[in-house]
């Protein structure tokens, strides 16, 4: 059993109810092959991001360094270290798409959804960020929407799509 007064931030966690679910997530996923993975995307679904004291709760199940996991973590884009907007739009920037002007694609959202940064922007209940393939490049340029891959995407298709979440700037 993690001993959550360690952790930094691990009260609010515990002031969330989370900590049990969350033990219970890397307690059995332990000697499995691929245990971290399992473990980031079960709280990464569960909470929708993976706080640091879940981190040290990993580490410390596993035996694992702190920088070592962080480095594991960033290498996938799926998962984040910070909370995540409702509806999440990913525009992939792999090879294909980018040959299909997808780093338009994705500034464009950015300027719509209003919040000036390089990968991950976030405003209200819509957030976009990049990532390197949705394994539709033949369709390109893709992105996906709340799970949903969509295609053949252009600035026209990008504006209808925002259009339906409320914080999207009108111009
Ligand atoms: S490069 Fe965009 S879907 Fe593969």
């Amino acid at each position: 059993m993690f001993d959550w007064r360690e952790g930094a931030r691990a009260p609010s966690l515990k002031k969330m109810n989370k900590i049990e679910k969350i033990d219970e997530i890397i307690c059995r996923n332990e000697g499995s092959r691929f245990a971290v993975l399992k473990s980031f995307h079960e709280v990464q679904e569960f909470l929708g991001y993976i706080p640091e004291p879940v981190l040290s709760m990993i580490c410390e199940k596993y035996n694992i360094s702190k920088p070592q996991l962080k480095t594991d973590m960033s290498f996938y884009s799926y998962f984040s270290s910070r909370p995540k907007a409702k509806n999440i739009i990913r525009c992939c920037t792999g090879l294909s798409c980018s040959m299909k002007d997808a780093e338009d694609i994705f500034e464009y959202a950015v300027k719509k959804i209003g919040t000036p940064e390089k990968s991950v922007v976030w405003a209200g209940n819509l957030s976009a960020e990049k990532v390197c393939c949705l394994g539709k490049c033949h369709e390109g340029p893709s992105i996906e929407l709340n799970g949903k891959i969509i295609t053949g995407i252009d600035k026209r298709k990008l504006e209808i799509i925002l259009s339906q979440y409320s914080n999207v700037r009108k111009r």
